[in-house]
């Protein structure tokens, strides 16, 4: 029940009627709820659930999120068997549903080929935030639309290189793509749609164009998908930090906190584990339901405010926008950098009313439009 509002909001694509009805019914509002009243009534043991005959554990207490994480991948796997099922049409060779050795050298490519500093990302984004500001100044609004197509010229340039900057169908046929994903155990393979994404790609990877990600050593084919793709995740919580008055990465980081873009991790146990006294099976899948530990108003004075300073302090173990442990988001500090960087970029000549506490639970960021007032300062 908690997870079936996660679910149609699309856990690979983000779907935007599902979203703006999510919104409506603060759905994530009810799962928190939900979450809250179980905790209260069965205490801090994970809550055991019984699903299509797997064994399921609901984790409540933060200091198991803390230990879920940093125990993986042993005995807590990343690539379950959910997560399998969802990607492997899409991204047979992706990391997220890698194991073993094969997991630890593609583990390995990611952590090293996502430094911030293997790109020029400040002047990538700075370029396209001065056209989207622009823009902007003109219409007077900023739109979820507008945002996004200056988003995605940033994340072609930083992965791919300034000549797929307008490579528009690569990133629509992922979308579709994804889209189909979402229903992993329905849709027949949709092989025309990958094998033309899969030939453009592959064009733009030839290339090896210095400044991109591209440029990096090792088979970078197999994860360049889930780079661009978890891209549309970066967009979305730097849109919604611009609407909550953020600045910096500690914005992008709250931003992230309040709306977490991945609501649900995931891992399966190799081995039977003990939790508060009781043991749970082998191949027992632990979720652990992001939107309640960050927002859990019984324990969080500051649930639904904006307070980057949090992230100054040591962090509770249960605020996990991008996972922890050795499963973190590879991704975060590129994210933090490029995400942070379009707040400085647009901030600088704009400035748009900010959303007050309490913050919603659900944020349709499709449904954002923004006034926008030039600050004074004029756009090089
Ligand atoms: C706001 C943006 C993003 C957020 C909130 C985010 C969050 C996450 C989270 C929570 C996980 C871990 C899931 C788990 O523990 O099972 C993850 C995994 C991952 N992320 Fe991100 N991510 C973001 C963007 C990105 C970007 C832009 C990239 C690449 C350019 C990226 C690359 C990855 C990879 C490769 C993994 C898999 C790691 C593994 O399985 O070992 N992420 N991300």
């Amino acid at each position: 029940m908690v997870l079936l509002p996660t679910l149609a909001k699309g856990v690979i694509v983000r779907r935007p009627g599902v979203m703006a009805l999510s919104e409506k019914l603060q759905a994530d509002g009810t799962a928190i709820d939900t979450m809250r009243h179980l905790r209260d009534r069965y205490g801090p043991e994970p809550v055991r659930l019984r699903i299509t005959g797997r064994s399921v554990a609901m984790l409540v207490d933060p200091a198991d999120v803390g230990r879920l994480l940093a125990e993986s991948p042993e005995p807590f796997a990343l690539a379950t068997k959910e997560k399998k099922a969802a990607l492997k049409h899409f991204q047979p060779h992706g990391v997220l549903i890698s194991e073993g050795t094969s997991r630890e050298r593609r583990r390995e490519l990611n952590e090293r080929a996502l430094r911030p500093e293997n790109v020029p990302v400040d002047a990538i984004v700075r370029d396209e935030a001065d056209l989207l500001t622009r823009h902007v100044m003109s219409t007077g609004e900023l739109t979820w639309d507008a945002f996004a197509q200056a988003w995605w010229r940033v994340v072609r340039r930083i992965v791919l290189g300034d000549r797929a900057r307008d490579d528009e169908q690569l990133t629509d046929d992922l979308k579709a793509l994804r889209e189909n994903a979402n229903w992993a155990f329905l849709h027949p393979k949709q092989r025309d749609l990958r094998e033309r994404f899969q030939r453009r790609l592959d064009e733009h990877l030839g290339r090896a164009e210095e400044g991109s990600l591209a440029a990096q050593p090792g088979d970078l084919a197999g994860q360049v998908p889930h780079w661009l793709f978890a891209f549309d995740a970066a967009g979305i919580v730097t849109m919604r930090a611009l609407a909550i008055g953020g600045r910096g990465t500690y914005g992008i980081l709250e931003s992230a906190r309040l709306w977490p873009t991945t609501p649900v991790i995931l891992r399966e146990s190799t081995k039977p584990t003990r939790w508060h006294g009781t043991w749970l099976p082998e191949n027992t899948e632990f979720v652990v339901f992001a939107p309640f530990f960050h927002r859990d108003p019984d324990r969080l004075p500051y649930a639904d405010e904006y307070a980057p300073e949090i992230w100054d302090r040591p962090l509770d173990p249960a605020i996990v926008p991008f996972s922890g442990g050795p499963g973190v988001c590879p991704g975060r500090d590129l994210v933090l950098a490029t995400g942070s960087a379009m707040l400085d970029a647009l901030s600088e000549h704009l400035a748009f009313p900010k959303l007050t506490a309490p913050l919603p639970r659900t944020l349709n960021h499709f449904g954002l439009r923004m006034h926008a007032t030039p600050t004074g300062t004029r756009v090089s």
